[in-house]
């Protein structure tokens, strides 16, 4: 038996075990920033259908972490190929999940060393995703990695709104 992991394409029969993969995330994101979105139970319903397309379409590629045949992380890589902005070929990565107790041994980079792989062959220029504020792994990993933030999310109730707009002098 080795621990070494492997890397390879999810095929339909992980939909599950990805499926179950993605609600640990989310369950993530939701700790590390309460003021997110929650999943509703009709989205958790919805998220085979989500990753099933993933698998389907042409320009994605879902990859899956294995050690001795036990599924323990995946990531996610689409490309977007476009002609009214520069760089023309952007990929961007999304749902990079290892489980607790394979973290900080390299599993979630040699994720990322293959997505770019298939990036690469792609002719993809530059690559983007987006992480929560206050997900203190995911902020590292990034960073470590060479990304910086260009755009913020922000965000606030209509009603905190109205009552600024309103006690504002115009
Ligand atoms: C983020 C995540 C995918 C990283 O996976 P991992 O396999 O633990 O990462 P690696 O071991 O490949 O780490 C690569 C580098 O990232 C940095 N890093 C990763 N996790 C870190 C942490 N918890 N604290 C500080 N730095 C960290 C380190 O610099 C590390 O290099 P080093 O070990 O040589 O110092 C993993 O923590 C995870 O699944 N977290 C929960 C889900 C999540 O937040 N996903 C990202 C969504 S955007």
């Amino acid at each position: 038996m080795t621990n070494i992991p492997s890397i390879r394409k999810a095929t339909p029969s992980d939909i599950d075990k990805l499926v179950q993969l993605r609600l640990l995330l989310q369950q993530h994101c939701e700790e590390s920033n309460p003021m997110i979105w929650r999943m509703t139970e009709e989205g958790k319903t919805i998220l085979k259908q989500r990753v099933q397309n993933e698998l389907s379409i042409n320009n994605s590629h879902v990859l899956i972490a294995e050690v001795n045949g036990e599924i323990i992380g995946s990531a996610h890589g689409e490309i977007t190929r476009r002609t009214d902005y520069t760089p023309k070929t952007v990929g961007s990565m999304s749902t990079v999940y290892v489980v607790r107790e394979f973290r900080k041994r390299g599993v979630g980079a040699l994720l990322v060393k293959q997505l770019c792989e298939l990036f690469d062959v792609e002719g993809v220029e530059d690559v983007t995703l987006r992480y929560i504020i206050g997900n203190k792994e995911a902020e590292a990993f990034w960073r470590k990695l060479g990304f910086k933030p260009i755009i913020t999310t922000a965000k606030t109730s209509l009603k905190e709104l109205e009552n600024k707009t309103s006690s504002m002098n115009t």
